[in-house]
């Protein structure tokens, strides 16, 4: 064992880390790990306002620099544009981190909304968003991994990938498929380009966020709903997770800590995937 080896594997010095999504919940959190591990971290999202702000409340004293760009995940030709401006700015991205995704209230069911009723246009939105969401950033940003030999990538995938929850159909459906993506782009990079490229991923729990907020919360009294209490319920450690949870997991497995680790799929989640419920 090398000491010196082993005590740097988590400083990111002169690397680029893009995370997409990077203005929301987790994304801003994993975004400002990074940077306090001395990589040029980028968000990449659509409210450039909002990124900035999250860029403002980042720590100062790192070695790092953060930057934002604007991305859509669904639209190839803002990801070209912003894959150009970060190589002029940082260099090619090293980490690419999938966190844009979430659902949305149209197209889960409701009382006066059932599955049958769910509108297109919404249940094409969140597949999209989740599946294409990652996809279409692994294309662009992937290419120049593939071209160097080399880069981490960390999908983002949900406790509905291993056992649906019940009312979001197109969300569980879209985060089943990441996991399944995550190992076929494991296998993928690994066999055509280089060992040197991995693709993981993390399944969070539940972390109350823009996007799930109107699930597990009453949005006029700011109590847990029954979905809310029974997550907690199902959850061993009695818990939501927050943000900082998963930054262990993170880094771990976008370092050199993991250099042996690909297609893999870590659930961040109080225990909730272990427990039956008995
Ligand atoms: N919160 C949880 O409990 C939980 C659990 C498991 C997995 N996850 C996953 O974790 C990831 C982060 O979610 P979060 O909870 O942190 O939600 P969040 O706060 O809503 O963050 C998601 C971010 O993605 C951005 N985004 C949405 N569509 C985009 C697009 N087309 N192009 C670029 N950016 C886009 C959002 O921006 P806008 O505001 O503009 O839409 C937002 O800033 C998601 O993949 C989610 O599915 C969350």
């Amino acid at each position: 064992m090398d000491l010196n080896e082993l005590q740097s594997l988590y400083d990111f010095s002169g690397r680029t880390a893009l995370v997409t999504g990077g203005a929301g919940v987790l994304g801003s959190e994993i975004a400002c790990a990074l940077l306090g591990c001395n990589a040029n971290v980028v968000i990449l999202d659509r409210d450039q306002g909002l990124a900035q702000q999250v860029i403002e409340k980042f720590p100062k004293t790192v070695k790092g620099r953060a930057a934002r760009v604007f991305g859509d995940v669904l639209d190839l030709a803002s990801l070209n544009q912003a894959n150009e401006t970060i190589k002029t700015e940082f260099g090619p991205v090293d980490i690419l981190v999938n966190a844009a995704g979430g659902n949305h209230p149209s197209a889960t069911t409701q009382p006066d909304l059932s599955f049958f009723d769910l509108p297109l246009d919404a249940l094409r939105h969140v597949g999209d968003l989740n599946l294409l969401g990652t996809i279409l950033p692994c294309q662009v940003f992937g290419r120049v991994m593939a071209e160097r030999e080399e880069g981490v990538i960390l999908n983002v995938s949900s406790m509905n990938a291993f056992r649906p929850l019940t009312r979001i159909p197109a969300y569980s459906a879209a985060k089943a498929a990441i996991n399944n993506f995550t190992q076929w782009l494991a296998v993928h990079m690994a066999q055509n380009y280089s060992p040197r490229i991995r693709v993981n991923a993390i399944a969070p729990g539940f972390f109350i966020t823009k996007q799930n907020r109107f699930l597990l919360t009453d949005k006029d009294s700011g109590e847990l709903t029954a979905r809310g209490q029974s997550v907690v319920a199902h959850t061993p450690m009695g818990r939501f997770g927050t943000p900082e949870d998963l930054l262990g997991a993170t880094l771990w497995l976008v370092s050199p800590a993991s250099a042996f680790v690909t297609g893999a799929v870590i659930p961040i989640d109080g225990g909730f995937s272990a427990f039956s419920g008995v």
